[in-house]
């Protein structure tokens, strides 16, 4: 992510919020939490998810790769922004640069970047076709290949993922992103292993009645 450039030389739709990090925005060590910085990063996604559906109904499906570059201080200038990277069928790819520094001054340094994706839903919550976004740029077109290069990875590892104990793979077909399956499975091997497992359940049939002895 580093190794890519995101300038104003990009057309990708994009939002930026501002705001002061708070006291109550603190960690242990003073500094601001980590989970306060993906929080903010998760709401600008949402907002640009919003703005480019024109639907406040959308959610995050992964949010991956948050790299955290520097603290963030209490009382600084915090400014998050969401750019739209990759449409897919449902999907918006969002990268999120945060950026902070004194008020006093116009200097912000990035300190904090994240990934996110976001997906439309529909009234009963399934996943909606999403606008196609279409990148004009060479640095768009340059970051969208990135955002494909990143689903591509997290392809492979998924499909690496749904392997059995023994290193076997369980989905010979490996499409799709559904990570349902190997979750089942660790769920019931490491019940296995924690000896969690329930014994055998009787069989609830009736019994036959014994035959009356013949006297
Ligand atoms: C959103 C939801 C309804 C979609 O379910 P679904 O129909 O099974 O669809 P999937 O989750 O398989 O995939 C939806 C999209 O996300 C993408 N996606 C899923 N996992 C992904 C991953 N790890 N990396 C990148 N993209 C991913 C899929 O490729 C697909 O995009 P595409 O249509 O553009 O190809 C369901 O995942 C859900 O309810 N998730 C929980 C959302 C939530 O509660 N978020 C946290 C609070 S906001």
């Amino acid at each position: 992510m580093a190794a890519q450039h995101y300038t104003d030389a990009g057309t990708a739709p994009r939002v930026v919020l501002r705001f002061l990090a708070a006291p109550t925005d603190v960690n242990w060590g003073g500094k601001v939490h980590g989970g306060i910085v993906m929080e903010w990063i998760d709401e600008a996604a949402h907002v640009l998810a919003t703005r480019w559906t024109g639907d406040v109904r959308n959610v995050a499906v992964y949010a991956g790769g948050v790299r955290f570059y520097r603290p963030l201080r209490i009382g600084h200038l915090v400014e998050v922004e969401a750019r739209l990277l990759h449409t897919g069928t449902t999907s918006m790819h969002i990268s999120v640069p945060v950026r902070s520094g004194d008020p006093a001054t116009t200097e912000l340094e990035l300190t904090t970047h994240g990934l996110i994706g976001f997906v439309p839903l529909t009234p009963d919550g399934h996943a909606h076709a999403v606008r196609a976004w279409v990148p004009v740029s060479d640095e768009d077109v340059a970051l969208e290949a990135h955002a494909l290069e990143l689903v591509a990875l997290r392809g492979a590892v998924e499909r690496r993922s749904r392997t059995t104990p023994e290193g076997c793979a369980r989905d010979g077909a490996g499409t799709g992103w559904s990570g349902a399956r190997a979750v089942s499975h660790v769920a019931r091997s490491s019940d296995a292993d924690q000896g969690r497992v329930r014994p055998r359940r009787r069989s609830r049939r009736p019994r036959r009645p014994s035959r009356p002895r013949r006297g």
